[in-house]
Protein backbone atom coordinates (compact mmCIF):
# COMPACT_ATOMS: atom_id res chain seq x y z
CA UNK A 1 0.00 0.00 0.00
CA UNK A 2 2.71 2.53 0.83
CA UNK A 3 6.37 1.71 -0.04
CA UNK A 4 9.20 4.08 1.17
CA UNK A 5 12.60 3.53 0.03
CA UNK A 6 15.54 6.40 1.19
CA UNK A 7 13.41 9.18 1.38
CA UNK A 8 15.13 12.39 2.01
CA UNK A 9 13.80 15.77 2.42
CA UNK A 10 16.59 18.75 2.62
CA UNK A 11 14.99 22.23 3.37
CA UNK A 12 17.29 25.22 1.67
CA UNK A 13 16.93 28.83 3.19
CA UNK A 14 19.28 31.17 1.83
CA UNK A 15 22.45 29.41 2.24
CA UNK A 16 21.02 27.36 5.47
CA UNK A 17 20.35 23.66 4.90
CA UNK A 18 18.25 21.76 6.91
CA UNK A 19 18.05 18.04 6.28
CA UNK A 20 14.57 17.13 7.98
CA UNK A 21 14.91 13.50 6.45
CA UNK A 22 18.04 11.91 5.71
CA UNK A 23 16.90 7.96 4.45
CA UNK A 24 13.56 7.05 5.57
CA UNK A 25 12.75 3.69 4.10
CA UNK A 26 9.07 2.06 5.69
CA UNK A 27 6.14 -0.23 4.73
CA UNK A 28 2.85 0.35 5.56
CA UNK A 29 0.37 -2.36 4.35
CA UNK A 30 -3.32 -1.65 3.89
CA UNK A 31 -5.34 -1.63 6.45
CA UNK A 32 -2.91 -0.76 8.57
CA UNK A 33 -3.53 2.21 11.60
CA UNK A 34 -0.25 3.29 12.02
CA UNK A 35 1.65 5.69 14.10
CA UNK A 36 4.32 8.29 13.33
CA UNK A 37 5.85 9.05 16.80
CA UNK A 38 8.80 10.98 17.56
CA UNK A 39 10.84 14.08 19.42
CA UNK A 40 9.78 17.56 17.96
CA UNK A 41 11.19 18.57 14.81
CA UNK A 42 12.46 15.01 14.38
CA UNK A 43 11.04 15.12 11.19
CA UNK A 44 7.18 13.72 11.45
CA UNK A 45 5.11 16.29 9.89
CA UNK A 46 7.69 16.23 6.94
CA UNK A 47 7.20 12.84 6.59
CA UNK A 48 3.38 12.91 6.45
CA UNK A 49 3.96 15.99 4.03
CA UNK A 50 5.87 13.63 1.72
CA UNK A 51 3.85 10.45 1.57
CA UNK A 52 0.78 12.61 1.46
CA UNK A 53 2.21 14.25 -1.53
CA UNK A 54 1.79 17.98 0.21
CA UNK A 55 5.52 18.50 -0.89
CA UNK A 56 8.08 16.87 -2.78
CA UNK A 57 10.88 14.91 -1.46
CA UNK A 58 14.64 15.93 -1.99
CA UNK A 59 15.30 11.94 -3.38
CA UNK A 60 13.92 8.37 -2.77
CA UNK A 61 11.21 6.53 -3.66
CA UNK A 62 7.27 6.74 -3.07
CA UNK A 63 4.93 3.83 -4.21
CA UNK A 64 0.95 4.64 -2.80
CA UNK A 65 -1.21 1.99 -4.10
CA UNK A 66 1.11 0.49 -6.51
CA UNK A 67 1.66 3.86 -8.18
CA UNK A 68 5.29 5.42 -8.60
CA UNK A 69 3.95 8.94 -7.34
CA UNK A 70 7.65 10.11 -7.30
CA UNK A 71 7.06 10.16 -11.39
CA UNK A 72 4.08 11.83 -11.53
CA UNK A 73 3.99 15.65 -12.95
CA UNK A 74 2.66 18.24 -10.87
CA UNK A 75 -0.70 17.69 -12.19
CA UNK A 76 -0.66 14.15 -11.67
CA UNK A 77 0.02 14.51 -8.37
CA UNK A 78 -3.11 17.08 -7.75
CA UNK A 79 -5.37 14.33 -9.40
CA UNK A 80 -3.64 11.53 -7.62
CA UNK A 81 -4.66 13.52 -4.29
CA UNK A 82 -7.66 14.12 -5.17
CA UNK A 83 -8.62 10.95 -5.86
CA UNK A 84 -6.72 8.82 -3.60
CA UNK A 85 -5.79 10.55 -0.27
CA UNK A 86 -7.78 11.90 2.72
CA UNK A 87 -6.61 14.88 4.89
CA UNK A 88 -7.06 15.80 8.65
CA UNK A 89 -5.12 18.42 9.95
CA UNK A 90 -4.41 19.89 13.72
CA UNK A 91 -6.41 23.01 12.63
CA UNK A 92 -9.55 21.67 11.06
CA UNK A 93 -8.79 23.60 7.87
CA UNK A 94 -12.56 24.54 7.50
CA UNK A 95 -14.18 27.28 5.04
CA UNK A 96 -15.62 29.53 7.90
CA UNK A 97 -18.31 30.49 5.31
CA UNK A 98 -19.51 27.21 4.54
CA UNK A 99 -22.24 25.18 6.15
CA UNK A 100 -21.40 21.39 7.75
CA UNK A 101 -22.66 20.08 4.75
CA UNK A 102 -21.15 22.17 2.28
CA UNK A 103 -17.32 22.04 3.50
CA UNK A 104 -17.63 18.25 3.30
CA UNK A 105 -18.73 18.36 -0.10
CA UNK A 106 -15.84 20.04 -1.23
CA UNK A 107 -13.46 17.03 -2.10
CA UNK A 108 -16.38 15.55 -3.91
CA UNK A 109 -17.54 18.28 -5.74
CA UNK A 110 -13.62 19.12 -7.15
CA UNK A 111 -14.15 15.50 -8.22
CA UNK A 112 -16.50 16.21 -10.54
CA UNK A 113 -19.54 14.15 -9.06
CA UNK A 114 -23.15 15.95 -9.54
CA UNK A 115 -24.11 18.42 -6.62
CA UNK A 116 -26.71 15.84 -5.21
CA UNK A 117 -24.58 12.73 -4.97
CA UNK A 118 -22.31 15.15 -3.43
CA UNK A 119 -24.30 16.41 -0.41
CA UNK A 120 -26.30 12.77 -0.71
CA UNK A 121 -22.73 11.75 0.16
CA UNK A 122 -21.50 14.28 2.52
CA UNK A 123 -24.45 13.67 4.98
CA UNK A 124 -23.83 9.50 4.85
CA UNK A 125 -20.33 10.35 6.11
CA UNK A 126 -21.22 13.18 8.55
CA UNK A 127 -23.96 10.44 9.88
CA UNK A 128 -20.91 8.20 10.41
CA UNK A 129 -19.03 10.79 12.89
CA UNK A 130 -22.25 11.56 14.75
CA UNK A 131 -23.06 14.77 13.19
CA UNK A 132 -26.18 14.28 11.53
CA UNK A 133 -27.70 17.21 13.78
CA UNK A 134 -25.61 19.75 12.35
CA UNK A 135 -25.92 19.76 8.58
CA UNK A 136 -27.00 23.16 8.38
CA UNK A 137 -25.07 24.97 10.89
CA UNK A 138 -21.79 26.80 10.24
CA UNK A 139 -18.49 25.33 11.29
CA UNK A 140 -17.81 28.76 13.40
CA UNK A 141 -21.03 27.57 15.67
CA UNK A 142 -19.03 23.95 16.19
CA UNK A 143 -17.14 23.25 19.34
CA UNK A 144 -13.47 22.39 18.61
CA UNK A 145 -13.92 18.70 18.74
CA UNK A 146 -16.99 18.94 16.54
CA UNK A 147 -14.93 20.87 13.92
CA UNK A 148 -12.53 18.31 13.58
CA UNK A 149 -15.40 15.91 12.97
CA UNK A 150 -16.44 17.65 10.16
CA UNK A 151 -13.05 17.80 9.13
CA UNK A 152 -12.27 14.09 9.05
CA UNK A 153 -15.59 13.33 7.63
CA UNK A 154 -14.32 15.98 5.01
CA UNK A 155 -11.44 13.92 4.19
CA UNK A 156 -13.08 10.29 4.09
CA UNK A 157 -16.15 11.96 1.39
CA UNK A 158 -14.09 10.54 -1.31
CA UNK A 159 -13.74 7.12 0.09
CA UNK A 160 -9.62 8.07 -0.10
CA UNK A 161 -7.53 4.65 -0.23
CA UNK A 162 -5.07 6.37 2.67
CA UNK A 163 -5.97 9.10 5.31
CA UNK A 164 -3.46 11.07 6.53
CA UNK A 165 -3.68 12.78 10.00
CA UNK A 166 -1.02 15.63 11.08
CA UNK A 167 -1.57 15.47 15.39
CA UNK A 168 -5.19 15.98 15.02
CA UNK A 169 -6.17 16.13 18.50
CA UNK A 170 -3.31 18.99 19.13
CA UNK A 171 -6.11 21.45 19.70
CA UNK A 172 -8.64 19.01 21.49
CA UNK A 173 -9.17 18.05 25.41
CA UNK A 174 -8.66 14.41 26.47
CA UNK A 175 -12.37 13.42 25.78
CA UNK A 176 -12.49 15.03 21.87
CA UNK A 177 -9.33 13.45 21.76
CA UNK A 178 -10.40 10.39 22.26
CA UNK A 179 -13.46 10.68 20.64
CA UNK A 180 -11.68 11.73 17.18
CA UNK A 181 -9.24 8.48 17.62
CA UNK A 182 -12.20 6.32 18.15
CA UNK A 183 -13.59 7.62 14.99
CA UNK A 184 -10.29 6.90 13.21
CA UNK A 185 -10.25 3.24 15.33
CA UNK A 186 -13.95 2.69 13.67
CA UNK A 187 -13.24 3.67 10.18
CA UNK A 188 -9.94 1.70 10.06
CA UNK A 189 -11.62 -1.58 11.55
CA UNK A 190 -14.97 -1.67 10.03
CA UNK A 191 -14.20 0.26 6.45
CA UNK A 192 -10.73 -1.59 6.26
CA UNK A 193 -9.25 2.83 6.09
CA UNK A 194 -5.90 2.63 5.91
CA UNK A 195 -4.84 5.87 8.53
CA UNK A 196 -1.34 7.38 8.88
CA UNK A 197 -1.34 9.54 11.77
CA UNK A 198 1.24 12.01 13.49
CA UNK A 199 1.00 11.90 17.16
CA UNK A 200 3.33 12.95 20.49
CA UNK A 201 0.93 11.91 23.03
CA UNK A 202 2.38 8.81 24.24
CA UNK A 203 -1.38 7.66 25.73
CA UNK A 204 -2.78 7.49 21.60
CA UNK A 205 -0.17 4.57 20.99
CA UNK A 206 -3.05 2.17 22.71
CA UNK A 207 -4.61 3.02 18.94
CA UNK A 208 -2.11 1.90 16.79
CA UNK A 209 -1.73 -1.11 14.88
CA UNK A 210 2.08 -0.22 15.11
CA UNK A 211 4.12 2.23 15.30
CA UNK A 212 7.28 4.00 13.34
CA UNK A 213 9.27 6.17 15.62
CA UNK A 214 11.40 9.10 14.35
CA UNK A 215 14.18 10.56 15.85
CA UNK A 216 16.30 13.29 13.51
CA UNK A 217 15.08 12.71 10.33
CA UNK A 218 15.75 8.70 10.96
CA UNK A 219 13.40 6.18 11.88
CA UNK A 220 14.14 4.74 14.92
CA UNK A 221 14.56 0.76 14.56
CA UNK A 222 15.28 0.17 18.30
CA UNK A 223 11.89 1.67 19.24
CA UNK A 224 9.77 0.54 16.32
CA UNK A 225 7.35 -1.29 17.87
CA UNK A 226 3.99 -3.36 17.16
CA UNK A 227 0.55 -2.45 19.05
CA UNK A 228 -1.04 -4.89 21.57
CA UNK A 229 0.43 -6.42 24.32
CA UNK A 230 4.28 -6.59 23.19
CA UNK A 231 4.13 -2.52 24.09
CA UNK A 232 6.69 -2.07 26.81
CA UNK A 233 6.59 1.42 28.90
CA UNK A 234 7.36 4.27 27.41
N1 LIG B 1 9.32 24.62 5.39
C1 LIG B 1 10.43 24.41 6.10
N2 LIG B 1 11.54 25.12 5.84
C2 LIG B 1 12.67 24.91 6.54
N3 LIG B 1 12.82 24.01 7.53
C3 LIG B 1 11.74 23.28 7.83
C4 LIG B 1 10.50 23.43 7.15
N4 LIG B 1 9.61 22.56 7.67
C5 LIG B 1 10.27 21.90 8.63
N5 LIG B 1 11.55 22.32 8.74
C6 LIG B 1 12.58 21.80 9.67
O1 LIG B 1 12.67 20.40 9.47
C7 LIG B 1 12.78 19.73 10.73
C8 LIG B 1 11.63 18.74 10.88
O2 LIG B 1 10.41 19.46 11.01
P1 LIG B 1 8.99 18.77 11.17
O3 LIG B 1 7.98 19.85 11.10
O4 LIG B 1 8.88 17.67 10.21
O5 LIG B 1 9.10 18.18 12.64
P2 LIG B 1 7.99 17.44 13.54
O6 LIG B 1 8.58 16.14 13.95
O7 LIG B 1 6.70 17.42 12.83
O8 LIG B 1 7.93 18.39 14.81
P3 LIG B 1 6.67 18.78 15.76
O9 LIG B 1 6.44 17.63 16.68
O10 LIG B 1 7.17 19.98 16.51
O11 LIG B 1 5.50 19.09 14.88
C9 LIG B 1 12.82 20.81 11.78
O12 LIG B 1 14.15 21.06 12.09
C10 LIG B 1 12.18 22.00 11.11
O13 LIG B 1 12.68 23.19 11.63
MG1 LIG C 1 4.82 18.33 13.19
Amino acid sequence: MIEVTDLKKIYRMGSVEVAALKGVSATIARGEFVGIMGPSGSGKSTFLHQLGLLDTPTSGRIVLDGTDVSRLTDEERTHFRLMHLGYVFQDYALVSELTVKENVAIPAIMKGRPLSACYAAATEVLEKVGLSRRLDHLVHELSGGEQQRVSIARALVNRPAILFADEPCANLDTENSRTVLELFRAVNKDLGQTVVMVSHEPWHREYFDRIIFIRDGLPDTERTERGGQERGST
